[in-house]
Formats: structure tokens, sequence, C-alpha cells
């Protein structure tokens, strides 16, 4: 598959999650296969302005590549402004977020509640792509809510304000992460664009993945909640693409190595004291397959610098 100019090597791409994609986490997904690595959502009013944590949010590297810097926000002149800040920090991509469900976020009427207006959405592809000069890509779910599924119209719309592939979240966003996906929006997305379709929603296992692109068309398939604290989802579900053998699962030592390295990158990226506060959140994603979870969980909490923590590693993945 191609977006604009970059190639993407393969269609098993990590899905944007905020919290979560920071630098050193998509560096790890890059490692284990990701073909295409997003950050997670950040205000378009933040980049546009350079906010300190905004642009932290843009670190990035060529070791990444290829990968999407993604935005939201409602008017096309500060999403003009913030791509520009995007495609200057070296992102091969941008990607427009009219996906997030977030009550703050759809009040003001952004992310998803643009689905609602299929023209607001088009005219803010309209103004990036004038603005930039890589490919401007859009993240999407099915509709604002069962009753009214606005994918295929927005995605058309879009793809006639000149954007390189749409990726769609097959859920509404009255759904939030809730209930199950709809895989069948992909496919009706797949057919009204010429633009390559991605799409995310319910993909655990490598298996799902494959099924996935088999049964919508598309050309890709974000993996969002299945990496979490399992980043050999992506090697085992790039084989199975590729035709490879079954990648067999990793041991508690690999497990306690590859969190090593994550802890230790959100240590270099955000320095002790914000590093430490993630902890729990980075490391129990990890932890859930060790035999005594319950006591790493507590553990982990007590934990004071890396010192600590790597020896906490030690004992509870071996
Ligand atoms: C914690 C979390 C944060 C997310 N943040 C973003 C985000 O910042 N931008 C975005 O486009 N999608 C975001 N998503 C949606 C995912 O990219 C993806 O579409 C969705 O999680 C797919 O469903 P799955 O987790 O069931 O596989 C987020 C999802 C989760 C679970």
């Amino acid at each position: 598959m191609k977006i604009g100019p970059s190639r993407i090597a393969h269609p098993i791409t990590l899905a944007p999650m905020e919290e979560h994609t920071n630098y050193p986490f998509r560096l790890l997904m890059k490692q284990f296969g990701a073909s295409l690595v997003c950050t997670e959502r950040i205000d378009a009013a933040d980049v546009a302005c350079r906010d300190r944590r905004a642009l932290r949010l843009l670190h990035t590297t060529t070791q990444e590549s290829p990968r999407a810097g993604q935005i939201s926000g409602a008017d096309p002149a500060v999403m003009a402004r913030a791509a520009r800040v995007v495609e200057e920090h070296g992102f091969d991509v941008v990607d427009l977020n009219f996906e997030c469900p977030i009550r703050r976020l759809v009040n003001r009427g952004e992310g998803g509640a643009l689905l609602g207006n299929p023209p607001a959405v088009a005219s803010i592809v309209a103004a990036v792509v004038n603005a930039v000069s890589i490919p401007v890509t859009l993240k999407i779910r099915s509709g604002p809510d069962a009753e009214h599924e606005t994918a295929s119209e927005v995605a058309r719309l879009a793809e006639e304000a000149g954007a390189a592939a749409v990726d769609v979240h097959a859920r509404s966003v009255a759904q939030a992460y809730v209930g199950g996906p709809d895989w069948s929006v992909v496919t009706r997305v797949k057919q009204a664009v010429r633009v390559p379709v991605l799409g995310s929603g319910g993909i655990r296992e490598p298996g799902d993945a494959i099924r996935f692109l088999k049964e919508t068309g598309a050309d890709g398939v974000a993996i969002g909640r299945g990496c979490l604290g399992n980043p050999w989802i992506f090697q085992q579900a790039r084989s199975l693409v590729q035709g490879g053998a079954i990648v067999r699962a990793p041991t508690s030592a690999e497990r306690g190595r590859v969190l090593l390295q994550l802890v230790e990158g959100e240590f270099r990226l955000y320095g002790p004291g914000p590093a430490q506060r993630r902890l729990a959140r980075t490391s129990c994603y990890f932890a859930k397959f060790v035999p005594e979870f319950s006591v790493f969980r507590e553990a982990v909490h007590k934990v004071r610098d890396l010192t600590g923590f790597r020896r906490l590693v030690k004992e509870h993945f071996g």
C-alpha cells in the first residue's frame, strides 16, 4: 500500500491511542513489525501555538518512519497551522482525527462530532491539504450513532478534498469503546473511495487481523488495545499475513526485557518524575501475564526509581 509517496511495507499498522502511543511505545511496536505508526491525538490549537506538552508529543525520529502525527480540531485555519508544525517535525503523514468520542471534545464540535457534518470535514481536509506537502489522512468512525452511518460520505468528500487514505474505527461515536465493532462499515467505505482504506476495532489475536483484512477488503488493519502489553501480536500477524510460520509466544523473561526497554525509553523521554507516575499504567499490561499479577500491581506503586523497577521486573518476570 502507498499513502501519497510513502510506501507502507505491509498491512499491519498501529492504531493511535491516547496516553499509550508515545515515542518509546511506537519505536517498540515498529521493532516488532508495525508497518505504520501514529501519535496519539493532539489538540490542533496547542500544536499551532507550540505548547510545550504538545510539542513533546510530536517528538519523533526517522527510526520510526513511516509515521503519522495526529491532530484534532474544528477550525480549518488552526488545523492547517498545526499540520504545518507536524510536517516541520518530520512526520511522513498528518492524520486528522474525526473519531474521538470524549465528551469534552464532542461538546466543542471536534473529533467525532464532525462525523455529523461531512462538508465541514471536507473543508478541514481541503485547508490542511493546501497547507502541507505531506499526505493528509483521516481517522473516522462509522458515524455519530447506530442510526446515522456517515463514514462513506465523509470518506468520499475527504477524498475529493485531497485526502490520501482513510482509517475507519468500526464503531460509532456513541458506542465509544463498548460493544462489538461492525467491520462491514469498512467494506462500504472501501467501496466508496479509491484511496487506501485501513480499519480497526476488536483485533485481539493475530488471526483477527487476517480475518479483518479478508472480510473487509481493507488495505490495512490497525491494532489498538490488542497490542497493549503484547507487541508480539505485530510479529505474529505480520508472519501470518505474509504466509510465514506461526511465531511462538514470548517467554516471561522476554516479556520482562521488552517491558524494561519501554520503561527506560519513557524515563529518557519524560524524565524520572513523570515516567514514574506512568509506571503502573505502562507495566500492568505486560504484567497481566505473570502468575502473581496482583502482587506486582501493588509493588509497582511503591517503586521509587528505575533501579527499584529493574529489581521488581527481575523478581516477577525472571
Ligand atoms: C485508550 C485508547 C485511546 C485511544 N486514543 C485514540 C487517539 O488518540 N486517536 C485515535 O484516532 N484513536 C484513538 N483510539 C482508537 C484506536 O485508535 C482504535 O481505533 C480502537 O481502539 C480500535 O479498537 P480496538 O481497541 O477494539 O482494537 C483510542 C483507543 C483507546 C482504547
